[in-house]
């Protein structure tokens, strides 16, 4: 029995989908599973990573474990450790290994910290940015079409969520083979923020524009959609993506067997979010 928590998330779906295909039995750890229906073979279990009688109910019987970084992940990576879990794949973040200090790297860092110090066999998946941060976009394409962001040019090789639940569920599946890595997992392309609109322009059949805002006023936003220290980190990595000349492209070809999928792919699969 495999536990996937973040069930419901970009990434946490796909591992419950990729696991249940390939027939191992799923249990669908979140606070809200209902927002899905997951199908035969998976069973949903409502809990708070922070409350460890849920941890504990959803831990019974579990040899595999998906974690994904949450409030609460703490206590829940204490009860993982006592449990019968043999071996754990944990969505960390590329932002580990940039020479930029941010606390999305620290906080990631800590974790695959307690992880390496515990008894169980481990593998991390170390994700670049997401597609699914252009969602950040959509309100102001369905409004006025005006994307407003600081750094517009600057470049990153975004993922889809979908190829890293593919990367997760095959080191999960496969823990002999993928026991100890730590592989960095980007999307195909490097694209900036002006290309990505480029492409969602033209997949929504409308025109769109981005406009090039102060840092200052792009820290309100955030600030005003996340936590101060995610806020900062969002922003110090956009700045040391401005910086870099030539993004790197590490995609999870090796691991997935299945070429990775394009922003305009990801773009055509979630255009009704956008329209
Ligand atoms: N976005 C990026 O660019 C990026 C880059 C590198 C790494 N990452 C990593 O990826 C993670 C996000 O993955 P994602 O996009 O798949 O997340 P997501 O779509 O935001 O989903 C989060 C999942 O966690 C569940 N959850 C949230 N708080 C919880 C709690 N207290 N107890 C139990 N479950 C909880 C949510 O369901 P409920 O709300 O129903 O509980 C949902 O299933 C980040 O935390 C970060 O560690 C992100």
């Amino acid at each position: 029995m495999h536990l996937v928590t973040g069930a419901t998330g970009n990434v946490g779906q796909r591992v419950v989908a990729r696991l249940r295909a390939e027939g191992s039995p799923v249990r669908a750890f979140c606070r809200h599973p209902e927002r899905l229906a997951f199908g035969p073979g998976v069973e949903p279990m409502a809990g708070d990573m922070a409350d460890a009688a849920a941890a504990r109910a959803a831990l019974l019987g579990v040899d595999g474990v998906f974690l994904v970084r949450t409030p609460g992940v703490e206590a829940f990576w204490a009860e993982v450790e006592r449990s019968a879990a043999q071996h754990v794949v944990f969505l960390s973040s590329g932002a580990i290994g940039l020479p930029v200090e941010t606390h999305i790297g620290r906080a990631h860092a800590e974790t695959e910290a307690r992880i390496r110090a515990s008894a169980l066999r481990w593998g991390f998946v170390r994700a670049g940015g997401f597609m699914s941060n252009a969602l950040r976009w959509a309100p102001a394409i369905r409004g006025d079409g005006v994307v407003r962001v600081p750094f517009a040019d600057a470049r990153s090789a975004p993922v889809d969520p979908r190829d890293l639940g593919d990367a997760a569920a095959a080191m999960l599946l496969d823990p002999e083979r993928h026991s100890g890595s730590s592989p960095e997992i980007t999307g195909p392309e490097v694209l900036s923020t002006r290309d990505q609109v480029a492409i969602l322009s033209e997949v929504l059949g409308r025109p769109l524009r981005v406009e090039d805002v102060p840092e200052s006023v792009a820290e309100a936003q955030l600030r005003g959609a996340m936590p101060a220290p995610m806020a900062e980190s969002i922003l110090a990595l956009m700045r040391y993506g401005a910086s870099v000349p030539e993004p790197s492209v590490r995609t999870a070809q090796a691991i997935t067997g299945r070429p990775p999928r394009t922003f305009a792919q990801w773009a055509w699969d979630h255009r009704e979010a956008f329209a």
